[in-house]
């Protein structure tokens, strides 16, 4: 059996207000709440489409899953493939806890990103939790990818279609971590990123309608995934006690963007990734 470690989360520093551990300290409040079949069948759901669009054939040895949580899509990563070394990062411990009664054999690691250290994976899996990610951390998931695939499933807001598409955009700005250069609005620009940052890039779009009895039911859902928090900020609280005074029937809409990418090492040689403009510069 694989060993199980669980670290505690790194210190803090002076502010101690760092966005990852602000929604580790959310989600390890919320882990009962969150670990119900109702959002097990909804992770579940999003795991499996971005498995799906993984490329066929696929040889995993070993799978990092950032942002576990529970282990509802971590048994999803398992199950397509059965013969993986799985290592689960999880910053909250009471999720984690969950996760490792669920999939003991799993590796769970009890760490934010920022506090993985350097390692190579066949796949780097995060589905659901991208959004949690601060910029730094999502330059490194990009990194510890390197060499394997990269399978992203995250939620979208806003129009779903946006010179091409709305999911390989903010990745590909994310890459860089700055600004959103000029010329990269320009139509093809950033399928030209990717393919100089990526060997193979397939992105697709999944459209899940909830309905719930109530819009009590509904806020309750989303205040359990940490989605109100991120629709809402600091205004959860409000939307939350304003979307529970409504008794009507609820449907909710998620659209998720999912990306997967296979890189080479060659393209990711150096402590950063590819700059924007020399990514763009055209090849001799
Ligand atoms: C919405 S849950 C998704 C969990 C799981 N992937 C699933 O599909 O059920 C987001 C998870 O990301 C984790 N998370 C938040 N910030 C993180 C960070 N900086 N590094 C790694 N995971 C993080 C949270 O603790 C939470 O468990």
């Amino acid at each position: 059996m694989k060993t199980c470690r669980k670290e505690p989360i790194p210190p803090t520093g002076a502010s101690g207000n760092e966005p990852g551990l602000q929604a580790a300290a959310f989600f390890n409040a919320a882990a009962a709440a969150y670990d119900q079949p109702r959002h097990q069948r909804f992770y579940g759901r999003v795991a499996a489409e971005l498995v799906a669009l993984l490329p066929a054939g696929l040889n995993v040895e070993r799978l990092l899953e950032v942002g576990a949580g529970t282990g509802f899509s971590t048994l999803v990563f398992q199950s397509g493939f059965p013969e993986a070394q799985v290592t689960a990062l999880e910053p909250a411990p009471q999720m984690l806890d969950r996760g490792r009664q669920r999939l003991p054999e799993v590796e769970w690691i009890c760490r934010p990103l920022a506090g993985m250290p350097p390692a190579s994976f066949d796949l780097v899996a995060s589905s659901m939790s991208y959004q949690w990610l601060d910029l730094v951390e999502r330059q490194k998931i990009v990194k510890l990818a390197a060499g394997g695939v990269l399978a992203l499933a995250l939620p979208l807001s806003g129009a779903a279609e946006m010179n091409g598409n709305l999911a390989l955009r903010k990745i590909v700005f994310q890459l860089r971590g700055g600004n959103w250069p000029r010329q990269a609005r320009r139509r093809g620009a950033v399928e030209a990123v990717l393919r100089r940052c990526f060997l193979e890039v397939n992105t697709g779009i999944v459209r899940i309608d909830e309905e719930y009895e109530s819009c009590l039911g509904l806020s309750r859902s989303l205040l359990e995934r940490g989605a109100m928090h991120s629709l809402f900020g600091e205004k959860a609280a409000q939307a939350a006690k304003m979307m529970a005074a409504c008794q009507e029937q609820a449907c909710f809409r998620w659209t998720i963007g999912l990306f997967v990418a296979r890189s080479d090492r060659s393209r990711w040689r150096g402590a950063q990734a590819p700059s924007m403009a020399a990514a763009l510069k055209p090849r001799r």
